[in-house]
Formats: structure tokens, C-alpha cells, sequence
């Protein structure tokens, strides 16, 4: 079964296996113990979502190259994969893609040289591409950083939180994924126009990937994810960023059960239902539907065709998506 176009879909997967293929190669190092190390996240799998986009993006030049093309998602996928590595040890997270993360099955320092070493081979490939490449990478690069060091600060003074946190959002994820567009773009030589609505489609995607994300960590109750980690975790989220701001008095005791301790499972169940039941579920949909409805506006000016179908497509699948 199809999901766009029969010969289209089946084009994407051969240029996704491909990649696939590259990105294991560039995982290879001096070492075998770094070798295993830089191949770990990669092997654990991952959506590819980034080199999707690669892939979709191209579709809006008048000629792939296709070197190029699978150099480009290397760069975003790597970099993606790179800054996981980075990513785990300031969570302190235990677990990546259903295996344990690198700073837990070796430890910090190994995590983070390694997540440097991915860093260095995505700035290898970059260098083929070209300067014009390269200044993006680079430019997005200290966007996610930014965003992570935002979101390590949290909001100051004089900072509205919501705000605070959508700007977070968008460096740390939206930026990547904007650059996964129009990298796509550029290598089949897309002009300045389809660029642009591919970098704003990008962004704006990103933004809608976290905050139904966000919705999810309350809303799932699907067996095999645990519900209510950011809550318990007190990560800020949509919906607890939208009942912070709430002005109403009848919301103060659900706000302070939020910023209480949770690690208890009882307390965390309780909170969790209250939060299911509570209106800023509603109010995060809507917001997550806006942020959506914006992402296509920014596909207007691009050229009907299977690639925007897909990418519409893209777009609503993370709305509805409930896992
Ligand atoms: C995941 O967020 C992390 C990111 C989207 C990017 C983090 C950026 C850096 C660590 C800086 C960049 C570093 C390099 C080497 C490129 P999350 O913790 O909210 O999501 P999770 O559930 O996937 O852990
Ligand atoms: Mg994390
Ligand atoms: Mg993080």
C-alpha cells in the first residue's frame, strides 16, 4: 500500500536505504571501540525523519545530484545523532531508542567525545558540499546550541515562559529540521523562493513534532511508553506551560500538584488524570493545530506535485500522531 504515489514512495525508500547504508560507513573510525561507540545510536534506529526531508525537499529543483543529495542528509542525520549523544548526558538519560544511552553504557566523557566525533565526520561531508553548505551547517549548529543553552537556563527575569519555551523548541529542534528542507532544495538547485518555504515549512514542523510530543507524555496510555516522564521529570510542557499561565483560582491546586514532588507512581497517576481531564488539553490541541495550520500556509508557493503531498501529509500525521 502507497502512501503518496507508488513510484514515489518507492524512490524515497531506495534514496533512504542508501543513506542508510552511508551512514553507517561514516560511523567508521580509527578504532574499533570508537567505531561501536559512534555506530551505537545509529544502529539503534531512528526515524530518519531529517533525510526524509532531504529527500522531499530535492523533489523542488530542476535536477537532483544525487552525490550530493545523500552527502546532505549525512550532514543533518549525523548532526541530529551528534547532538543526541550531547543531549543524553545533560538529561542524563538511561535509555535511546529502546537501548541503553551511551553515557550509560560507557559514560559521560565517552558520550560526549563521541557525539564530537559524529560532529567532525558531518563537518567532513559538509566540507564536499561546499561553503554555501557549510555556513548553514554552521549557522544552525549555533542555533541548537543556543536553544540548549536556553533551555539549561530556563526563562529570566522579565521572560514569558510560554514564549521562552517556543523559542526553545525552535532553536533546538525546528532548526535542524528547517535545514533538512532546504539542504534538500539546494542540492537540486531550488531557487531562493522554494528555499525560503521550505526553511519556514521546516521550522514550523519542528515546532509541531515537540508539541505533540508534548501532548503525548500526558495523553499516551499506550503500553511500552511511559506516560508522564516530562511531568514527573518537571520538563515544562505545553499543556503545564498553558496551565501555569492560567489566571483562574480553581486551577492553583493542580498547578502546585504539578510543581511538587511527583517521583511517587500514586502521586504521578493522580496528576496525570487531572491534567487528562483538564481543559489545556484542549487548548495545547488547538495551539498544536495552529502551529500546523501555519507549516502548510508555508508550502503555498511551492509547486504542486507528489513532494508536497508528502510533505502536507508529513505535517498532519504529527498532529494526529497519539504514540
Ligand atoms: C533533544 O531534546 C535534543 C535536541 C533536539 C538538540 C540538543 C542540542 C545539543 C545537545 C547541542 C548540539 C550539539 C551537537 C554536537 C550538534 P530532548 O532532550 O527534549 O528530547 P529527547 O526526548 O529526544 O531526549
Ligand atoms: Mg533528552
Ligand atoms: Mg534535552
Amino acid at each position: 500500500t502507497h502512501v503518496v504515489d507508488e513510484a514515489f514512495d518507492a524512490s524515497v525508500t531506495d534514496r533512504l536505504a542508501i543513506i542508510e547504508e552511508e551512514l553507517v560507513k561514516a560511523a567508521v573510525a580509527d578504532s574499533p571501540f570508537v567505531t561501536e561507540a559512534a555506530r551505537h545510536i545509529i544502529d539503534a534506529g531512528g526515524k530518519r525523519f531529517r533525510p526524509l526531508l532531504v529527500i522531499l525537499g530535492s523533489h523542488f529543483g530542476a535536477e537532483v545530484d544525487e552525490k550530493d543529495l545523500v552527502r546532505a542528509a549525512l550532514v543533518v542525520e549525523l548532526t541530529h545523532v551528534a547532538s543526541l549523544y550531547h543531549d543524553d548526558v545533560m538529561d542524563d538519560a538511561d535509555m535511546r531508542r529502546g537501548a541503553p544511552s551511551a553515557n550509560r553504557r560507557w559514560d559521560n566523557s565517552i558520550a560526549i567525545l563521541v557525539g564530537d566525533y559524529l560532529f567532525a565526520r558531518a563537518s567532513t561531508t559538509v566540507a564536499d558540499l561546499g561553503t554555501d553548505y557549510v555556513r548553514l551547517q554552521a549557522e544552525t549548529f549555533a542555533r541548537l546550541v543556543q536553544g540548549q543553552i536556553a533551555e539549561t537556563r530556563g526563562p529570566q527575569e522579565g521572560d514569558d515562559p510560554l514564549d521562552h519555551y517556543l523559542q526553545v523548541v525552535a532553536d533546538k529542534t525546528g532548526s535542524l529540521i528547517a535545514t533538512s528542507a532546504v539542504f534538500g532544495g539546494m542540492v537540486a538547485g531550488a531557487s531562493d523562493e522554494v528555499l525560503t518555504a521550505l526553511d519556514a515549512f521546516g521550522e514550523e514542523i519542528g515546532v509541531v513534532f515537540q508539541l505533540s510530543d508534548d501532548i503525548i507524555d500526558i495523553t499516551s496510555t499506550v503500553t511500552g511508553k511511559t506516560p508522564g516522564t516530562d511531568l514527573r521529570e518537571g520538563v515544562p510542557t505545553l499543556p503545564t506551560l498553558m496551565l501555569q499561565a492560567s489566571m483562574d483560582p480553581a486551577d492553583e491546586p493542580l498547578k502546585q500538584l504539578i510543581a511538587s514532588d511527583l517521583s511517587d507512581d500514586d502521586k504521578l497517576s493522580e496528576t496525570l488524570a487531572a491534567l487528562r481531564a483538564h481543559r489545556v488539553i484542549d487548548q495545547a490541541r488547538r495551539e498544536v493545530q495552529r502551529h500546523a495550520d501555519l507549516a502548510l500556509s508555508h508550502l503555498a508557493p511551492l509547486p504542486e506535485g507528489h513532494a508536497k503531498t508528502a510533505l502536507a501529509k508529513i505535517c498532519n500525521d504529527l498532529v494526529s500522531r497519539s504514540v
